[in-house]
């Protein structure tokens, strides 16, 4: 048989002196050669054959053979295992051996996606192969910069011609050639093929020519930047001038068309390195590589088109741009570049790139074509295995106004350079280039301008512009320091002592940027002062002075490099060990991620990784803004090159927000689909780890991982598969956990099956809160009172399939969202629903529903009412299931909400499971679970300690702990963007803790601040949150980092005792600026306060601080005020100072407003009790409520008074309904007069009459204010208290440096904001640029934006039934454009959002309020009071958000045109009868 090897096999056999064959399972060039009949050499000897294997590293060995022997060598392969070979092709290269590679390119089924390995990395192939069987020149393209010329020809003749011709140009140049062919035309069957190598080969090659290489390749030392064509022009360095000069691009170039004509000579057969062929008017001409026109050039013959050429590409590099254009016609207008390639990824293909770019960059000829530079279209052909037929000609001709990516038919994508800018306005490299000009700023040097309006954009954006030219500049301030160097040295040259020192410090300091500055100024100030007496190398270094500074170099490459190792930039930068940096960006999706995508991007990372030699960091600034700033310097600092991976996930919609950014973000952090790390050799040599793994949460998974494997570098040599293994690995062993998990769970259950008896129930509940949860608990109580066994769990851990081997299956299941099931029911109702079939007539089951029939209110979304119970009971009905009882529909909107129906259904259930009415036994003990759980604590240790060393879990071990916690100032939360992909990845739920910090009057130092700052970065998620209540709150603590954060903000003085829990909270108190002598007063009085209503257990100590009490000191737990079971709910206090209500006096358990004497000084305080904002949507039962006033208290009497009102809500309030336990409930209940009694009975002196007071608003004062006492304060706006950093405003840093200087105090607002304290007038300036210089001086806010807040909501929040802090932003924005244009822009509107209707951002006193429904749909009140006095009223219920802009937007203009002088919104929408006033808090859901 004969092999497409054949002919190649015969030219290589005559012209060379070594062949390499590399054999593949696929491909066996060997026996090609093997079957040679015709031995023939033009040397003595016959070349030694060597046979090498694809999988073993072949270029390696061929690379260090033809650099000791010296010897004319060619090699025969098949193209797919080029991409291995890259940097064994570059060292060839720089080595100027004579290879010549003859390569048959290889088809690629796209489907198979197969792996190859590079360098023992894998690397992936699928982005760079075929599709379907159709050769790709992808990995060709790859390896175009690798310093091979590469020749490519379209028919047999011309392979085995050009094969000669490679040999003897490789010889003549002493440059390695690539010799392409496709297999068809490398076929030997072609009988026509003039094999006349006898004749040829010694025309072409002399024994001289073989003598002169290697002369010349003996001189070469390593060529240090080996890249020869890179930027092929005149002129241009290609290489380290210190080493031989390789041969020029256009020595190459003219050496191949030389031997062309020699070629002519010999045998008659033409052939022009870039040659034409058409009409010399052509309007059209298609330009394409030889390898890959065959087609193309019958399907124009066929079509007969007048006026169209076709440029062929025999010598595709070194690209000659200027013989390119000579091969033009000038009277060309349009070029369609053509190109095989099936992966429409890839923006510009290089190809494109050339000829785009030849048409500006050479000045010589630019002159033909000015003004009139051809429109280029770049088509791609992607047919599967077809020819191109005359119908893509056709399109292809007719695309000219087609849109800039269109695909012309099935088989062509075209696109034309026009739409560069266009495409580029994704603004995917915003965010990141902002923090690489905000970290280097002058020394920031961005080679390749992402952005730009030029038609040349695309070639500007290409790797091979930026690296070119990044090299030039990187050789020339190396020769500068060449220059430096022999100016110092030279002794007869005369230099001013001062002059020659500076010099040489800097010399020896110039790769680092800050000394390099340094010393880099003083020569320039030293130069400066001789400037006239400056002569020879001294000018010359005088005239090159802006070389001094070190810059930070930079090339950026969008989603093409990232995907594709093998087209990307990303080995010159490598291999060329030059100190340049490579900014990667990646913007697909995690959700639209390729459904097998062989963790490419990783790979990028771990091949740069695998060089050893480069730094490699991976970020996502959504993710981790601090972990992207450390990349970007440590890249910048290493002296070498570095690749910085940064990804940026776009959405493919129309209007990304950027939550939707930010999800994307988590979930490929999170799943370890995009790893946070920072790989830096240089720590390596100091003897630190090279590798840092910053994902918190795959940290410990892989930390473990790594430990039992050794260390990173080393597997990835010795493993290959590792990259693949990686994430892998992680998910296994957490899938490994959760199956042993399972089973023991089994376990378990099969020996309470044993201890048992009676028919077994299986319990199944679908809920998103924990009321569906909650009944199935209490069922499987019930049935062990019955001395039935019974199991639970949620639906989805369970297959539709053990339905069939189920006797009794009771389900409890919620609605959610619109009519839906619950997230963790979903998976089995799919499959229930599509099922037809189910063995289950023998299974009895019973479902009970928990819904609410006005969940929806209008009247034709009643279908969404209990919807999954209905249809659940539906469905098993039709599979033959028998129902134990009717269907149960509980009702939020009964009057016990769903327990009126549980009531009726739950005892029917019983009977029907033949169960007789139980005797004597209490079912339910009528005794508060919480109090009895309080009193189990032991004072609040339960069992916390211990659940803080369990490892295998991210929770604490009890859900009583996870209660118990909340005294502690701790909320247990999982990660709600994260919950599904979790729950398909058989992962547990991504739990962290919120920590919240006890601020009383929400006054820090800034020592204080600082601490919190660093602490958000060491332990929690890198923000800082301010809260509603004047607090700090630390988001995303894992387990393992929460005592270590407690135990730092102990350090600091600070504690998060009773920050939360049902206890007294945090006491807030007005920050008041202005009057600085009573706002001492104040704050002192809420500090003691605090101080006084503190719990007193030590369990805090002991389990945070390990402040074990002394051994056998039994010291017994005492709480004085509290008791045992402490207060039945939260309790809130907050202390005003009139004129200002920020502190929402009325919102409270009990308000303190200051009355002051005539002097200014403190007297007393009226005092407010029972207020109070939570309640549940639908609970007509549950409501807010504004405080009543009940008189005034001098100061010393005001502690007393605070402890007493405490203790009558500990002993009167509702300790068995927590929806009923506030205080505001028990004032209620026995009315106010009650209360008052009560109070005055406990007190030993008497209450006085309220004094008067006038409060003006309830919002905070934004910029500089100047307080009594001439000191300065200044307050800022901080979008919903969180304190963080973005590219655009680093508002984190920021406040960190201002710390670091300030003298005076940080006060937390009550709306979220900060007040940068008692600032020095002399200090004032100083501070007044770092606000300016961090973007905190920005106030110029619509009145509204000043006066919106929202909760945290998403995704800490468990209890969130949508989104707010990350969404009000953008909604008042909506608003905000109504706001201008009426005249408003000043006028403040509160407006406040919650996700859920508890009320943290205390929504039922703005004058607007959102309160959440479900994800997208809010609740809108209106018509609070504008100082917080009044409460607003349900005006629409569930909007989305343009039913709310809707709504708004006429009235935001009608209250402009109407309103009365000084009117507020609140009270204008309830005189013009928008809405109805609520007077007190029982008729607040009282509509009409
Ligand atoms: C976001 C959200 C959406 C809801 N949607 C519906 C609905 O469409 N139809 C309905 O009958 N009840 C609806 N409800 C009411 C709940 O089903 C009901 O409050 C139930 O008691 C919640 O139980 P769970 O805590 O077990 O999830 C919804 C509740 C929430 C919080
Ligand atoms: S109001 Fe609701 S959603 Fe918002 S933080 Fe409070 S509990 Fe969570």
């Amino acid at each position: 048989m004969v092999s497409s090897f054949d002919n190649l096999a015969q030219a290589a056999f005559a012209s060379s002196e070594a062949i390499f064959s590399i054999n593949s399972p696929s491909s066996h060039p060997s026996r090609a050669i093997d079957r040679l009949s015709d031995k023939y050499t033009i040397s003595n000897t016959s070349p030694a054959v060597t046979t090498l294997q694809a999988n073993a590293d072949p270029f390696q060995k061929i690379q260090e053979s033809a650099a000791t022997k010296k010897e004319l060598t060619s090699v025969l392969a098949t193209s797919d295992s080029l991409l291995a070979a890259i940097p064994h092709l570059f060292k060839t290269a720089s080595q100027r051996s004579a290879v010549v590679v003859h390569v048959e390119t290889k088809e690629r089924d796209s489907d198979s996606s197969t792996t190859q390995h590079i360098n023992g990395t894998a690397a992936p192939t699928k982005s760079t192969g075929g599709h379907n069987g159709v050769p790709s020149y992808a990995d060709l393209m790859a390896v175009r910069q690798t310093g091979f010329a590469v020749l490519t020809s379209d028919n047999a003749q011309a392979a085995f011609d050009l094969a000669l011709v490679a040999q003897a140009a490789a010889v003549q140049t002493s440059t390695p050639f690539l010799n392409a062919v496709n297999s068809a035309a490398a076929g030997a069957s072609d009988k026509k093929i003039v094999l006349d190598h006898q004749r040829v080969a010694p025309a072409l090659i002399s024994e001289q020519d073989l003598i002169a290489h290697r002369e010349r390749q003996s001189a070469v030392s390593e060529i240090s930047l080996s890249s020869l064509y890179l930027k092929p022009q005149e002129g241009q360095p290609a290489a380290d001038s210190a080493a031989p000069a390789a041969a020029s691009a256009e020595e190459v170039y003219n050496k191949v068309e030389e031997l062309l004509d020699v070629l002519q000579k010999q045998t008659g057969r033409s052939y022009r390195p870039i040659e034409y062929q058409g009409p010399a008017n052509a309007k059209t001409v298609f330009v394409s590589l030889a390898i890959g026109s065959s087609s193309l050039d019958h399907a124009l013959k066929a079509h007969h088109a007048k006026d169209v050429g076709l440029v062929k590409i025999h010598l595709y590099r070194p690209w000659s741009e200027r013989h390119f254009l000579q091969a033009l016609p000038t009277s060309v207008e349009r070029v369609i570049v053509f190109e095989q390639s099936p992966a429409a990824h890839t923006a510009w293909t290089p190809l494109f790139l050339d000829v785009s770019a030849s048409f500006h960059a050479s000045a010589d000829d630019k002159a033909a074509w000015a003004g009139k530079v051809p429109k280029i279209l770049s088509a791609r052909f992607r047919g599967s295995g077809a020819e191109v037929t005359d119908a893509d000609v056709k399109a292809a001709l007719t695309s000219e106004h087609a849109k800039p990516t269109f695909v012309i038919n099935p088989h062509f994508v075209a696109q034309s350079v026009s739409s560069a800018s266009s495409l580029q306005e994704s603004d995917v490299d915003t965010p990141y280039i902002q923090m690489l000009n905000q970290v280097f700023q002058d020394r920031l040097n961005i080679e390749n301008g992402l952005k730009t309006d030029s038609v040349w954009g695309s070639a500007q954006q290409s790797p091979e512009f930026g690296y070119g030219s990044l090299v030039t500049k990187v050789s020339a301030r190396a020769r500068f320091a060449e220059l430096v160097s022999k100016t110092v040295q030279d002794s007869n040259l005369k230099i001013a002592e001062p002059l020659r020192k500076a010099l040489t410090q800097w010399h020896l300091n110039r790769s680092d940027s800050k000394l390099a500055k340094r010393h880099g100024d003083e020569v320039i100030a030293l130069l400066q002062e001789a400037k006239d007496s400056l002569v020879g190398s001294l000018a010359e270094i005088s005239a090159q002075s802006s070389q001094f500074a070190k810059p930070s170099h930079w090339l950026i490459g969008a989603d093409a490099w990232a995907f594709d190792i093998a087209n990307s930039g990303v080995h010159h930068v490598i291999s060329s060990n030059a100190d340049i940096n490579l900014l990667i960006l990646d913007t697909e999706p995690y959700t639209a991620r390729t459904q097998n995508p062989e963790n490419r991007k990783k790979d990028i990372g771990l091949y740069a990784m695998n060089y050893g030699s480069v730094f490699v960091a991976s970020v996502a600034v959504y993710s981790s803004y601090s972990q992207v700033l450390h990349a970007l310097i440590e890249a910048d600092q290493y002296q070498g090159p570095s690749v910085v991976l940064a990804y940026l996930p776009r959405p493919d919609e129309e209007n990304v927000s950027p939550i939707t950014v930010l999800k994307e973000t988590k979930l490929a952090v999170d799943t370890g689909y995009w790893p946070l790390y920072r790989w830096n050799p240089a720590l390596e040599e100091k003897g630190e780890e090279a590798f840092r793994l910053d994902s918190e949460r795959i940290k410990l998974d892989l930390q473990q991982f790594l430990e039992r494997e050794n260390h990173l570098s080393l597997i990835i040599q010795q493993n290959p598969d590792v990259a693949r293994t990686l994430t892998h690995s992680i998910e296994s062993e957490a899938k490994a956990r959760d199956v042993a998990l399972k089973k023991k769970a089994k376990d378990d259950f099969a020996k309470l099956m044993g201890g048992l008896g009676g028919p077994p129930l299986l319990i199944l509940f679908g809920s998103d809160g924990s009321n569906a949860e909650g009944l199935a608990k209490r069922l499987v109580k019930g049935a062990k009172l019955r001395n039935l066994s019974a199991r639970y769990s949620a639906m989805d851990d369970v297959s539709i399939e053990d339905l069939t081997l189920e006797k009794h299956v009771i389900f409890v299941v919620s609605t959610a969202g619109q009519g839906e099931f619950p997230v963790n029911a979903r998976e089995f109702w799919k499959a229930l629903s599509a099922a037809t079939e189910l063995g289950v007539s023998e299974t009895k089951f019973s479902v009970f529903g928990l819904g609410d029939s006005h969940y929806w209110p209008r009247e034709e979304d009643a279908i969404f009412y209990n919807r999954p119970s209905k249809e659940l009971n539906a469905k098993l009905i039709e599979l033959g299931a028998q129902p134990l009882t009717d269907l149960g529909l509980g009702n939020d909107q009964d009057a016990d909400a769903f327990e009126t129906a549980w009531a009726v259904w739950e005892p029917l259930l019983w009977t029907s499971l033949g169960c007789k009415p139980l005797e004597g036994v209490v079912e339910e003990p009528k005794k508060s679970a919480d109090d009895a759980m309080k009193i189990d604590s032991n004072y609040l240790r339960g069992t916390i300690a211990e659940g803080l060393l369990d490892d295998t879990t991210g929770q604490l071990r009890a859900e009583a702990d996870t209660k118990l916690t909340k005294f502690h100032g701790i909320y247990q939360q999982d990660d709600r963007d994260l919950r599904e992909e979790r729950k398909k990845q058989g992962l547990e739920k991504a739990f962290s803790f919120m920590v919240r910090v006890r601020v009383p009057g929400g006054v820090a130092t800034p020592a204080q601040w600082l601490a919190m700052d660093s602490i958000s970065d060491v332990t929690a998620n890198g923000t800082l949150k301010l809260t509603t209540r004047q607090a700090f709150q630390f988001h995303g603590i894992l387990k393992r980092n929460l005592k270590k954060n407690i135990q730092l903000i102990n350090k600091s003085l600070l504690d998060t005792i009773a920050a939360c829990g049902d206890v007294n909270r945090n006491i807030m108190c007005n920050p008041n600026p202005h009057q600085s002598d009573l706002h001492k007063q104040v704050n002192d009085f809420a500090t003691d306060l605090s101080a006084h209503l503190l719990p007193k257990t030590s369990a805090y100590r002991e389990i945070w601080l390990d402040q074990k009490l002394v051994k056998g000191e039994a010291v017994v737990d005492h709480e004085p005020l509290y008791g045992p079971t402490y207060l039945p709910r939260k309790f809130k206090i907050v202390v005003a100072v009139p004129p200002s209500n920020d502190v929402d006096v009325y919102a409270h358990d009990l308000g303190y407003i200051a009355i002051t004497n005539k002097d200014g000084s403190l007297a007393g305080f009226n005092v407010t009790v029972g207020g109070g904002m939570g309640m549940t949507h639908g609970n007509k039962k549950t409501y807010p409520r504004v405080a009543d006033l009940i008189g005034f208290v001098t100061t010393e009497q005001a502690i007393e008074t605070g402890e007493k009102v405490m203790l009558v809500q500990r002993d009167f309030g509702d300790r068995m309904n927590r929806k009923h336990a506030r205080m505001k409930y028990t004032i209620d209940d026995r009315g106010i007069e009650w209360f008052k009694t009560e109070l005055q009975s406990r007190l030993p002196f008497q209450i006085q009459e309220a004094r008067p007071f006038k409060f003006l608003d309830n919002a905070d004062r934004y910029g500089w204010t100047q307080g009594q006492d001439k000191m300065w304060h200044y307050c800022c706006y901080i979008e919903n208290g969180r304190v963080k950093d973005t590219p655009a405003e680093p508002h984190k840093t920021g406040l960190r440096e201002i710390a670091k200087i300030h003298n005076g105090e940080f006060r937390l607002t009550p709306n979220q904001h900060l007040i940068i304290a008692n600032v020095k007038a002399s200090e004032k300036a100083h501070i007044q640029s770092l606000l300016e210089q961090y973007k905190l001086d920005k106030l110029n806010y619509t009145g509204a934006m000043l006066n919106s807040m929202a909760c945290v909501a998403f995704p800490t929040c468990s209890l969130a039934m949508a989104e707010s802090e990350r969404y009000l932003p953008s909604l008042v924005q909506l608003l905000e454009s109504t706001i201008e244009e009426v005249g408003l822009r000043d006028d403040a509107i509160t407006i406040r959002m919650t996700g859920c209707p508890n009320g943290c951002a205390r929504p039922y006193v703005a004058e607007i309020a959102f309160v959440g429904k479900a994800f997208g749909a809010y609740n809108v009140y209106l018509g609070g009071g504008h100082h917080g006095q009044r409460l607003n009223k349900l005006y629409k219920e569930s909007l989305t958000e343009p039913e709310i802009v809707a709504e708004l937007k006429p009235m935001i203009r009608r209250y402009a045109a109407e309103r009365l002088d000084g009117e507020h919104f609140g009270d204008f929408v309830i005189r013009v009868g928008i809405i109805k006033a609520t007077l007190s808090g029982k008729t607040f859901h009282d509509l009409s």
